[in-house]
């Protein structure tokens, strides 16, 4: 049954950066359609899971799926969008908070048949501009849609770069800290608007350090500090002494790694 793939695997996933373990041994099963969230201090490999996950970091050792294949293919199909933690764009490119989300639709435009692509303006397929509106809203940015993102504050190109996310569409949604710098008013329509694409079966996995969102939102909280602490709901997961042994971190990482020069 395609329902039990998990949407993300991960079997003794090793990374490092210059030789240093940043994840050692992970062992990772994340269900499909449901609201996962991980939490973990500063450098625990948050981060750098997602990376793994989008396939740009390569693993040193182990492996990673996503829906039983590779990430690279993932994202060629248009399975996966990504909200990176800091975006590295240019915000002083003259381009609108309306283009920006819509760039987040050029992968499926390769997919849209050839009269279309030749006649953008006449005959574009409309299911993008629908898609980047709603997208818009579901940030409270629709009345932006204009400006250039320059002009935006902190929080607005993160609702932006949210929105860019969700209008992709795509059944897994990999978000690392989505509303770290953002107001609470559209922290509370974000998450709404997550908890609705759950519902319509998309699955999310989000990096975040707000526990009372997890507590309320997430079907499951990982725990990770390097390795696997624990997986489980919430409850069971923001618990005390799960918080209390994610920031100790794990005992002793069994195997050591020899990291290929
Ligand atoms: N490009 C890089 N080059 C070298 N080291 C890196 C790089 N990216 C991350 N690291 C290191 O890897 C470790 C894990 O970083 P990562 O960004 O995955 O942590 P994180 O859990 O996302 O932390 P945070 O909560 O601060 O976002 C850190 O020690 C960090 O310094
Ligand atoms: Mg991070």
């Amino acid at each position: 049954m395609a329902d039990s793939v998990p949407a993300l695997e991960a079997r003794g996933l090793w990374a490092a950066y210059h030789q240093q373990p940043v994840l050692e041994n992970l062992d990772l099963s994340l269900p499909q359609g449901e609201w996962t969230a991980i939490v973990g201090p500063n450098g625990a490999g948050k981060s750098s899971l997602l990376n793994l996950a989008i396939g740009s970091l390569a693993p040193v050792r182990g492996e990673l799926k996503l829906l039983g294949q590779s990430a690279a293919s993932q994202r060629r199909a248009g399975s996966i969008a990504y909200m990176a933690q800091q975006e590295h764009m240019e915000w002083d490119f003259p381009i609108s908070v309306r283009e920006t989300v819509l760039t987040g639709r050029y992968g499926l435009m390769r997919l849209d048949p050839l009269w279309q692509r030749l006649a953008p303006r006449l005959w574009a397929n409309p299911s993008h501009r629908a898609a980047v509106d709603a997208a818009l809203e579901a940030v409270d940015m629709a009345d932006h849609a204009a400006r250039p993102i320059g002009e935006l504050s902190g929080g607005q190109k993160k609702r932006v770069m949210l929105a860019r996310t969700l209008a992709q569409q795509a059944r897994i949604l990999l978000l690392d800290e989505p509303l770290a710098g953002v107001d609470p008013p559209s922290e509370a329509l974000i998450m709404a608007t997550l908890e609705s694409e759950r519902s319509a079966g998309r699955t999310i996995i989000m990096v975040t350090h707000d526990l009372p969102g997890a507590r309320r939102y997430a079907d499951n909280v990982v725990l990770i500090n390097r390795t696997l602490i624990g997986m489980g709901s919430p409850d069971e997961m923001l618990s005390d002494a799960m918080l209390a042994r994610l920031a100790v971190g794990a005992p002793e990482i069994a195997g050591g790694m020899r990291v290929a020069a």
